[in-house]
C-alpha cells in the first residue's frame, strides 16, 4: 500500500468534486478584524447573560444529565416548545401549544428546514430587495428561484408584490413561499405598517403562498412595541413564525424556533437530518426562562440599544450629513444608508477600511443588482462613544471616497 499522506489532493481536485451550488453562491459573511465593527449584526458583548446561563446549566444538568445529555428528538425539548407556545398565545390570543413548535439550530437553520421542506428546484420563493443575505444564499443553495419586491422606508411594496404574484400565476409558475423580516428589517431597519400586514396576509392567502416571517429582531423594540404579528393576522394559518433566542440572549447559543400549524410542523421533521438540535442548550435555556430573568434582561437590552441607536444617528447628523442620508429605526441593529451623489457603495466601503472601519456595501443584501447607492451600518456592537469615534472615522471615509463630477 503506498503513502496515502502523499497522495497529493489539490485545490483543484476538491473544486471539481464540490456540487455545482456550492461553487456558484455568494460567500457567507464573516467578522472583522478592523477596530471598528460596523459589519456584523452582533449583540453587545458585555451584556451577554454567561453566569445566568452558567447556573442554568449546571441545573439542567443535575436534574437529568441523561435527558441533557443524549439526542433529544427532532422536534426538541418539550417544556421549551410549550413555553414558546404559551407566549405566542397570550401575544396573539391564539390557541397554541408545543405541536405548534419546533426548535432549531438558530433560526438559520429554521429558514434552510423551511426551503427544504417546501422548495423543489425552481420553485419560486419571493423576497424583499434587499433583504437579508443568509435566505438569498439558503433559497438559491434549495433550488429555489428568487423573485424580487423592492422594499421602502417602510419594507416591502405591496403593489409589486401583486403583480409579482400575478406574473408568476400567468407565467404558470408555484410561488411557494414570500418570507418577510416584518420587524426591523436587515438590513433596512423597516417596520412593515399594519395595512401592509394585512394587504401581504390576503395576497399570500389569494395566490396561496406560504409566507415566512422571519422575526430575528422582535424583541429589540427601541420605541415601543411593533404592528400586530402577520401571525395573529392571520390566525396562524398559511404561515411560519420563525422567532431565536440569539438577538435576545445570545447568537452563541444556535436555538430558534419554528411556530405554525401542527401538520407543518409534522412536515418540517421529515425534512431534518440533524437528529434535533442539542437538548442541553434547550434544557439550560429553559432553565433561565423559568428564573424570570428574560424579560427583564431584555428590557436591559432594549435600553442599551436604543442608547446605541441614538448615539449613531446623531454622530450620523453631525459627521456624515452631507455625505448620507437615513430613517430612524423603531428596533433592530441596523441602519440602512442612502448615499448622497458621487459616493457609490464598495468605494465606500474600501475608503473605510483605510480608516479601521467596517461597513456592508448594499449589493450584499441583493439577490440580483442593486444596492450601490447604499450601506448598513450595525449600532448594536459598540459603545455610544466607540460609534461615536467610528462614524467620525466613516466620515473622513465619506470625504475621500466621494467623487465630484
Ligand atoms: C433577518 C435574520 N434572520 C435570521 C438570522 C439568523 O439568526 P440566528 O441563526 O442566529 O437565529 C439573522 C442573523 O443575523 C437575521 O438577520
Amino acid at each position: 500500500m503506498g503513502d496515502l499522506t502523499t497522495s497529493g489532493w489539490t485545490d483543484a481536485d476538491i473544486e471539481r468534486l464540490l456540487a455545482p451550488v456550492a461553487r456558484e453562491l455568494a460567500a457567507p459573511t464573516s467578522l472583522s478584524p478592523l477596530p471598528y465593527d460596523l459589519n456584523a449584526g452582533v449583540p453587545d458583548r458585555a451584556s451577554l447573560p454567561w453566569r445566568e446561563l452558567a447556573e442554568a446549566a449546571a441545573r439542567a444538568l443535575e436534574a437529568d444529565p441523561g435527558g441533557a445529555l443524549t439526542y433529544g428528538g427532532t422536534l426538541g425539548y418539550e417544556p421549551l416548545r410549550a413555553w414558546i407556545a404559551e407566549r405566542n398565545a397570550a401575544e396573539t390570543g391564539l390557541e397554541l401549544n408545543s405541536s405548534w413548535v419546533t426548535l432549531t439550530s438558530g433560526s438559520a437553520h429554521a429558514i434552510d428546514n423551511i426551503a427544504a421542506t417546501f422548495t423543489a428546484p425552481g420553485d419560486v420563493v419571493v423576497t424583499g430587495a434587499p433583504t437579508y443575505p443568509g435566505a438569498i444564499r439558503t433559497f438559491r443553495a434549495r433550488g429555489a428561484e428568487i423573485v424580487t419586491v423592492p422594499q421602502d422606508g417602510d419594507g416591502l411594496e405591496m403593489g409589486p408584490l401583486a403583480s409579482a404574484l400575478e406574473a408568476q400565476r400567468a407565467a404558470g409558475r408555484s410561488v411557494k413561499l414570500i418570507y418577510v423580516v416584518a420587524n426591523y428589517d436587515n438590513p433596512t431597519g423597516a417596520t412593515l405598517p399594519e395595512e401592509r400586514r394585512i394587504e401581504l396576509a390576503r395576497l399570500a392567502a389569494e395566490y396561496r403562498a406560504l409566507i415566512v416571517e422571519d422575526d430575528a429582531y422582535t424583541g429589540i423594540d427601541l420605541d415601543g412595541p411593533p404592528p400586530t404579528s402577520l401571525f395573529q393576522i392571520m390566525g396562524g394559518e398559511g404561515i411560519l413564525r420563525v422567532g431565536t433566542f440569539s438577538k435576545t440572549i445570545a447568537t452563541g447559543l444556535r436555538s430558534a424556533w419554528i411556530l405554525a400549524t401542527p401538520r407543518v410542523i409534522q412536515a418540517l421533521t421529515y425534512m431534518r437530518f440533524d437528529n434535533g438540535a442539542s437538548p442541553f442548550v434547550q434544557r439550560m435555556i429553559f432553565e433561565y426562562l423559568k428564573t424570570g430573568a428574560y424579560d427583564p434582561h431584555v428590557a436591559r437590552l432594549q435600553g442599551i440599544y436604543r442608547e446605541r441607536r441614538d448615539a449613531a444617528v446623531s454622530a450620523l447628523r453631525e459627521r456624515c450629513d452631507s455625505f448620507v442620508t437615513f430613517e430612524v429605526p423603531r428596533g433592530g441593529f441596523f441602519l440602512w444608508l442612502r448615499l448622497r451623489e458621487g459616493l457609490e457603495a464598495r468605494a465606500l466601503a474600501r475608503a473605510a477600511t483605510e480608516v479601521g472601519v467596517a461597513i456592508t456595501p448594499g449589493q450584499m443584501y441583493y439577490a440580483y443588482e442593486g444596492g450601490e447607492r447604499n450601506v448598513r451600518l450595525v449600532f448594536s456592537a459598540l459603545p455610544p462613544e466607540q460609534l461615536h469615534d467610528a462614524i467620525t472615522q466613516l466620515g473622513r471615509a465619506c470625504a475621500a471616497a466621494r467623487v465630484t463630477p
